[in-house]
């Protein structure tokens, strides 16, 4: 579609405020198991756990294009859009385009095994995560090496996640990284823009995830 396009919001602030916290999450997480800052991962670790928890629930209650019955769509319009990938323009799309939504997914659900996991995970004699002591030592061997492994799995699909952002902008000149930043994308004026949920919602449901994580985590 060519003629006129206007700059119209289709991420909340909710959504990228989630996003680049988990971002510098990750990295902060990384680092501080690096240094052996263990006090440090832990607290990190819950704070990633509230947020994901947190997106689990906007997933269901939020804007419109942060809901996953919106953006989850069925395995084959997936493949029928990478299977176009090249010759449909892009940059029409108001959220996640039905490929991306797959990857979100698996973000999100790797993400979860490794926050879950954590908890349970014991990095060496002195130091456990807070549900720990719950298991038997067979048993905290086994979550403690799959959460060392899930990570380098999650790390796999985070630079897959760079390499499809890349890809869309050099193939198909789509920019979705702006709208990650902004919120807003340029798209043609007949765009209904996508319904938004009240920023009061939002928070409400952050302290939600937040109380559940004390809840869980100072047992
Ligand atoms: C500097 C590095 C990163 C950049 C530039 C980036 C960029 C983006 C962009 C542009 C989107 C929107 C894609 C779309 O339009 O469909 C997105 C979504 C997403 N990214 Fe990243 N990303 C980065 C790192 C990460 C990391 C480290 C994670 C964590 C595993 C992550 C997880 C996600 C998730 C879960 C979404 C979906 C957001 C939502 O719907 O709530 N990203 N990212």
């Amino acid at each position: 579609m060519s003629g006129i396009k206007l700059s119209i919001r289709v991420w909340d602030a909710p959504v990228r405020l989630f996003h680049w916290l988990l971002v510098a999450l990750i990295v902060a997480l990384y680092v501080s198991q690096f240094l052996d800052l263990m006090w440090l991962h832990y607290r990190l670790g819950e704070v990633t756990l509230s947020l994901l928890i947190f997106r689990l629930f906007w997933g269901f209650f939020g804007s419109e294009t942060a809901r996953f019955g919106a953006f989850l769509k069925p395995p084959r319009a997936a493949l029928a859009h990478l299977a176009a990938f090249r010759r449909s323009a892009g940059g029409e799309g108001v959220g996640h385009n039905p490929a991306g939504g797959w990857m979100v997914l698996l973000l999100l659900v790797l993400l979860f095994a490794q926050a879950l996991s954590g908890l349970f995970a014991r990095a060496d004699r002195n130091s456990a995560g807070p549900l720990n002591p719950l298991l038997a030592k067979p048993a905290s061997d086994l979550v403690s090496a799959f959460h060392a492994w899930n990570f380098y799995v999650l790390l796999g699909a985070i630079i897959v996640h760079l390499l499809a952002i890349l890809a869309y902008g050099w193939i198909r000149g789509e920019n979705l990284l702006r709208p990650m930043i902004s919120g807003k994308k340029r798209l043609p004026a007949a765009t209904r823009a996508p319904r938004f949920a009240p920023p009061l919602r939002a928070l409400a449901l952050y302290l939600l995830a937040a109380v559940i994580v004390a809840l869980i985590a100072r047992r």
